[in-house]
């Protein structure tokens, strides 16, 4: 992490007496979450140490890898989108495309959506015989995510049997509540626990990443293992000691200090695209919150980004900071050939004999500094390869970051009402009964 980019003068950056001012607010944020987190409220940080739940995911995994060939993974929002940034970050980039002797796992897709055009294709075009699923939703009764399961089940049940059914599904909800542990008992479906205190968007090292990251070949005990040498590494109360409360810091006060209220995250690697997503959904359904606080979190790719939103980044409202991601050896390496006609074009030639990570780490370095140049502060993250254990330590680096940004601007990271009304009205409206008064609402009808 480095975040002098954040205090270059010419960037409109901090000062050095800015993050000084900060110091004991920043103590403050550290010690609210490591007080919830001894209480018990808050687990995502002591899921690399829970070593049952992860040897529960990879069994489970191993077993429908001996049998199947494709995992449904029925989730939406945090209940999906680590499962896909593990997956994203530490697979083949054509996984599901691959044959399975080079896959070294099963397909799996995450259909996050309760759009009926995607999930029936994604339905018409694995072959139901050899696929399995996973639903995944914590509360149990997630819409989008239930009524997936429910046209699944009924297909496999129609197919197989309930037997059939039994073998192809397994669920991850909560150990004790919410309507799909009835289920889990009433159907005898196998079922990994999502703790109590382990919220949606912070289960991406519960069974909910693990068993699709587990079963896709992913090495989760590296993963795991990554994310618990970083909570090693911030267990200090001093920002400046503490990497993940140093970003947070840095990031709060850019907003409030001077006014980069919009959070760029920005991989130079198509592998952390997922990951981005899921960063956007852990910012901005953790920190904005009533009354009408939180910053606004933006997921660019670089170098496709520079042909698209980097001119807003680099000449519109100065309203942004930008995260630059450095993957320090790609995962595969190309040089560029000079073909013998294109010599004498400098337009071209210049580009022979280069390889393209030098090209795409040309264009990180370029855009940092015109960036800066520009008058916009930038921070870099640089981790020295994509491998299981630095991707680990990346998710637990942004999830504490993310606990302790709810501290200094004074929300509960770990709670989200806004979500909850939106679900509220909806199944109103599709005549959830006690749910009467939200469609009245919606639909202007006189309260009965
Ligand atoms: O972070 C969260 O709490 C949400 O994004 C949830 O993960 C999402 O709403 C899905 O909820 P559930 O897992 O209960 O189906």
């Amino acid at each position: 992490l480095d975040v002098n980019g954040a205090f270059d003068p010419a960037a409109g950056g901090l000062a050095r007496a800015d993050l000084d001012a900060l110091a004991a607010p920043a103590r403050a944020a550290f010690d609210g979450f490591e007080a919830r987190r001894r209480a018990g409220e808050v687990g995502f940080a002591d899921l690399p140490a829970d070593a049952a739940a992860a040897e529960a995911s990879r069994a489970l995994a191993a077993e429908l890898g001996r049998r199947f060939e494709n995992l449904l993974v029925l989730g939406i929002g945090g209940s999906s989108l680590g499962g896909r940034a593990v997956l994203g970050a530490l697979c083949h980039p054509f996984h599901n495309l691959l044959p399975q002797d080079r896959r070294g796992g099963l397909r799996v897709f995450f259909p996050d959506n309760s759009d009926p055009a995607t999930f029936a294709a994604l339905l018409d075009t694995v072959d139901l015989e050899r696929t399995c699923f996973a639903t995944v939703t914590k509360s149990g009764g997630t819409a989008e995510t239930m009524s997936q399961h429910m046209v699944l089940r009924e297909r496999v049940v129609a197919r197989f049997g309930e037997e059939g059914y039994r073998e192809r599904c397994v669920l991850v909800t909560d150990p004790q509540r919410g309507v799909l542990r009835q289920i889990a008992a009433d159907e005898r479906l196998r079922a990994l626990p999502l703790g109590a205190s382990i919220g949606g968007r912070f289960s991406v090292l519960s069974p909910v990443g693990l068993l699709p990251a587990a079963a896709a070949g992913v090495d989760t005990a590296a993963l795991l293992a990554g994310a618990a040498e970083l909570e090693a590494r911030c267990r200090s109360g001093a920002v400046l000691e503490n990497p993940a409360l140093l970003y947070a810091a840095v990031l709060h006060l850019l907003d409030v200090r001077r006014g980069r209220r919009l959070h760029v995250l920005m991989p130079y690697a198509d592998a952390l695209r997922d990951l981005g997503d899921w960063f956007v959904q852990l910012w901005a359904e953790s920190l904005g919150k009533n009354p009408g606080t939180g910053p606004t979190p933006i997921r660019a790719v670089g170098a496709t980004d520079q042909h698209s939103s980097l001119q807003l980044m680099m000449e519109g409202p100065h309203d942004k900071v930008v995260t630059l991601v450095r993957v320090a050896e790609p995962r595969a390496e190309l040089t560029i050939p000079l073909p013998a006609g294109y010599a004498r074009h400098p337009d071209l030639a210049y580009l022979g004999g280069h390889t393209m990570g030098e090209l795409l780490e040309a264009e990180r370095r370029a855009t940092g500094a015109a960036l800066r140049k520009n008058g916009r502060p930038t921070i870099s993250i640089e981790l020295p390869r994509l491998e299981p254990r630095t991707v680990g330590q990346l998710l637990m680096f942004l999830e504490l970051a993310t606990a302790y940004a709810g501290g200094l601007y004074g929300v509960n990271a770990f709670d989200q009402p806004g979500v909850e009304a939106g679900k509220r009205y909806a199944q109103g409206l599709l005549g959830r009964p006690g749910y009467e008064k939200y469609r009245d609402e919606l639909l202007g009808a006189p309260a009965a």
